[in-house]
C-alpha cells in the first residue's frame, strides 16, 4: 500500500504515545523494576515473559519472541493494518495524521465503508418492509431462525428485481462508481448494469471492528443457482483473511475459549440460534494461515468442523497442514468429523445443543488426527511400514515451531516407530542454546554485522562507542554494511530516537523483515557488556574486511609477511594497527 509515511511523523507519534499505556489498556501490565510485565497475549503461558520497556518504547516476549513498537503491537493484537494502527495511535494523543502530498496512504476507504453500511441497512429494511418480504421471512423461520438472531447477524433481503439497490443508492455517477467498487452491481456491458444480489437472503460480512465489508446472498428456492453468491474481492474485502461470524462471536461472548470453524454462513447462524456462539466460517475458501493467525489472536483453541465424507477428510488434512507452522506452544487445534450427510446446521437441529457441544468437547486433537491419518497409509506391523511412517511424519512435524508440543509429537513418533528422537528431529535445539533464557526461541549468536546492528538498534546511545572504533569496515562492499552505515548516520543525526522509532523508520522497506528479526535480540543479560560486544563486533568487521580485501595474505600471520606487503597494507589502511593476531 502507498509510499512511505513521513518518518518524522512516526518519530513524533512514537514519542508522544506511551506504549505502556497502549498495551496496558488491552493487557494489564505490572511494573517490575524498570520494565512492565504481563502474561504474553500472543501465546499461552503461566508465568509472565512478556515485557514492555518504557525507555525503548518496545515490547518483547521471551517466551515466543513476539516484539515490536506500539504500532507493531496494534497491528498484531488488534489485527490492524499499518495505516489503521497509526490512525488509532494518533487518535489517542489527539494529533492528525498528515494527509498532504507525499503521504500516500492509499485511497481513502471511508466512503466505501459508508456505502456498504448503507447497503446493509437497505437489505435489512427490505426484510421488514418489502411487499414480498414474507417469502424471505418464512424461509428464515423455516430454517429455525428467530428474529433476534437474524437481527443480531444483520440479515437482510435483496428483493426480486434488477435495480432495487441501484435505485436506492445509485443516484449519481459517483454513487454508481462506488457501488461498482463495493462489488454490489454487475455490468455485463458498459451501459447495462444491475444489482448483483437479487431475490436472495443477505448475510452481511463484517470485519473484526464490525464494519460491513461484503455480503453473501442465498437463494430462497433450491431450484435457483448458484446457491450462494458472494461479494467479489474489493479494496476492503479479502476472502482469505476474513472470518464470517468473528465479530458477532466477540460481541456475544465476554471471553472466547475456543473457536469452531465451520463451512457455511447458515452453520454459524444456526449454531448461534442454539446458543453456540463461538463459531466462524471461512468464505467458501480453505482455511488460510491468515485465518489461523486471526483465530489464535482471539483464543488458544480452534476446532475444525468437517463432513465425515472423503471431501471433508481431504479438507481437514489440508487444514492440518496449514495449521502446523502456527502451532506455537499453548495453541491447540482439534478436528471434529460430523456424520456423513450432516453439517453443523442440520446436526445441532437434530440432536440439540448439548449433544453437539459434547462432540466439540470430544473432538480429537491434531496429534491424533495426524498419526491416525498417516498410520492408515502404511503397514504398522512391518518395519518397512513403520519406517515409511517416520518418513511421512518427519517433514510434517518439522513444520511445527520449536517447543514442547513439537518435542512431544516427535517423542510420540519415536514410540510409534521405535527410533531414537535425535535422529528424527535433526533441528532440535541443543541444551546450551536453550539454557540461558529457558526460551525455545533463543537465537544462535549472530554474525558481527548482525550483532552490531542489533546492539545499535536496541541501544542507540552506543553510537558513541561505535565512533571510538576505526571505521575501515565502512568501506567494505558487502551486504549489511551500507545498512549499518545508514543506521549510524540516522542515530547521529537524531540522537533522541528510541528502539521503536528506529525500527519503524524501515517499515515497508525490503530491509524491514531482517531488521525486525534483529530487533528480537536483547542485551540486558547478566554478564553481557553491550559496549564491549559492540567494540568486538566492529573490530571483527575490520578484520574480516582486511582479510577479504587482501585474500592472498589472508592465511598468513604478520610475521610471515614481507616488508613490502606490510607497507602496502599500511597504505591501504592508514592509521590502522597491523592485522590482529587471532
Ligand atoms: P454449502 O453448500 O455447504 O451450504 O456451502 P450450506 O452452508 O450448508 O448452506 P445451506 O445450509 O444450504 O443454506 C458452504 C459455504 O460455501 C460457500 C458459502 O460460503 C457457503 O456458506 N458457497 C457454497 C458458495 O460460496 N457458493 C455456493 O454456490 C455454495
Ligand atoms: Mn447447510
Amino acid at each position: 500500500m502507498g509510499g512511505r509515511v513521513p518518518p518524522q511523523f512516526i518519530d513524533d507519534l512514537i514519542n508522544r504515545v506511551d506504549i505502556v499505556d497502549v498495551i496496558n489498556r488491552r493487557v494489564p501490565l505490572k511494573r517490575t523494576g524498570k520494565e512492565y510485565q504481563a502474561r504474553c497475549p500472543f501465546h499461552d503461558e503461566k508465568t509472565p515473559s512478556f515485557t514492555v520497556s518504557s525507555e525503548k518504547q518496545f515490547y518483547h516476549c521471551f517466551g515466543c519472541g513476539a516484539h515490536g513498537s506500539a504500532i507493531g503491537f496494534l497491528m498484531d493484537y488488534d489485527n490492524l493494518d499499518f495505516v489503521d494502527a497509526i490512525e488509532e495511535l494518533a487518535g489517542l494523543v489527539g494529533i492528525e495524521v498528515p494527509r498532504e502530498a507525499g503521504f500516500q496512504q492509499g485511497p481513502d476507504l471511508r466512503p466505501l465503508y459508508t456505502l456498504l453500511e448503507q447497503a446493509a441497512g437497505f437489505f435489512q429494511r427490505q426484510l421488514r418492509e418489502h411487499p414480498q418480504a414474507e417469502e424471505a421471512v418464512n424461509y428464515l423461520k423455516g430454517r429455525g431462525l428467530s428474529g433476534e438472531i437474524a437481527a443480531g447477524f444483520g440479515m437482510g433481503y435483496a428483493p426480486p428485481g434488477w435495480d432495487n439497490l441501484l435505485k436506492a443508492l445509485g443516484n449519481t455517477d459517483l454513487a454508481i462508481s462506488q457501488l461498482r467498487e463495493a462489488g454490489l452491481i454487475s455490468e455485463p456491458e458498459t451501459d447495462k448494469r444491475y444489482d448483483r444480489f437479487r431475490n436472495r437472503i443477505i448475510f452481511p460480512i463484517r470485519d473484526q471492528r464490525g464494519r460491513v465489508i461484503g455480503f453473501g446472498g442465498r437463494v430462497l428456492s433450491e431450484a435457483d443457482s448458484p446457491k450462494y453468491l458472494n461479494s467479489p474481492e474489493t479494496p476492503v474485502f479479502h476472502k482469505g483473511r476474513e472470518l464470517y461470524g468473528l465479530y458477532e462471536a466477540r460481541k456475544a461472548l465476554r471471553k472466547i475459549e475456543r473457536l469452531l470453524v465451520v463451512e457455511g454462513y447458515m452453520d454459524v447462524v444456526a449454531l448461534a440460534q442454539f446458543g453456540i456462539r463461538n463459531s466462524v466460517a471461512t468464505l467458501g475458501t480453505a482455511t488460510s494461515k491468515e485465518h489461523l493467525e486471526l483465530i489464535f489472536r482471539t483464543c488458544p483453541q480452534v476446532v475444525f468442523c468437517f463432513d465425515g465424507d472423503r471431501a471433508g477428510r481431504d479438507a481437514a488434512w489440508k487444514a492440518l497442514q496449514t495449521s502446523l507452522p502456527v502451532m506455537r506452544d499453548g495453541r491447540e487445534a482439534r478436528f471434529l468429523f460430523l456424520p456423513e450427510g450432516e453439517d453443523p446446521d442440520t446436526l445441532v437441529r437434530r440432536e440439540g445443543t448439548e449433544n453437539f457441544q459434547r462432540r466439540i468437547d470430544d473432538a480429537p486433537p491434531l496429534s491424533q488426527f495426524l498419526f491416525d491419518h498417516l498410520s492408515a497409509q502404511v503397514r504398522m506391523d512391518s518395519i518397512d511400514g513403520r519406517a515409511n511412517l517416520a518418513e511421512r511424519a518427519k517433514p510434517l512435524l518439522g513444520k511445527i515451531p520449536q517447543g514442547v508440543f513439537r518435542r512431544m509429537l516427535f517423542q510420540h513418533l519415536e514410540k510409534l516407530v521405535g527410533i531414537d528422537s535425535i535422529s528424527l528431529d535433526k533441528t532440535k535445539f541443543t541444551n546450551r542454546q536453550t539454557a540461558r533464557s529457558g526460551s525455545e526461541y533463543k537465537k544462535p549468536r549472530p554474525t558481527p554485522i548482525r550483532m552490531a546492528i542489533a546492539l545499535l538498534l536496541d541501544r542507540p546511545s552506543l553510537v558513541t562507542t561505535a565512533d571510538e572504533i576505526d571505521d575501515h569496515w565502512t568501506k567494505w562492499d558487502t551486504p549489511g554494511i551500507p545498512f549499518l552505515r545508514q543506521l549510524l548516520e540516522i542515530i547521529r543525526s537524531h540522537p533522541t530516537l528510541n528502539k521503536a522509532a528506529l525500527l519503524e523508520r524501515w517499515r515497508g522497506t525490503p530491509e524491514f523483515p531482517h531488521l525486525n528479526k534483529l530487533a528480537n535480540y536483547r542485551f540486558d543479560i547478566p554478564g553481557l557488556d553491550p559496549e564491549a560486544e559492540l567494540k568486538d563486533a566492529l573490530r571483527k568487521l575490520n578484520q574480516q574486511y582486511m582479510k577479504q580485501s587482501a585474500p592472498i595474505l589472508g592465511n598468513l600471520k604478520p610475521s610471515e609477511l614481507s616488508a613490502e606487503t606490510l607497507a602496502q597494507l599500511k597504505q591501504r589502511f592508514p592509521g590502522s594497527h597491523e592485522p590482529e593476531k587471532q
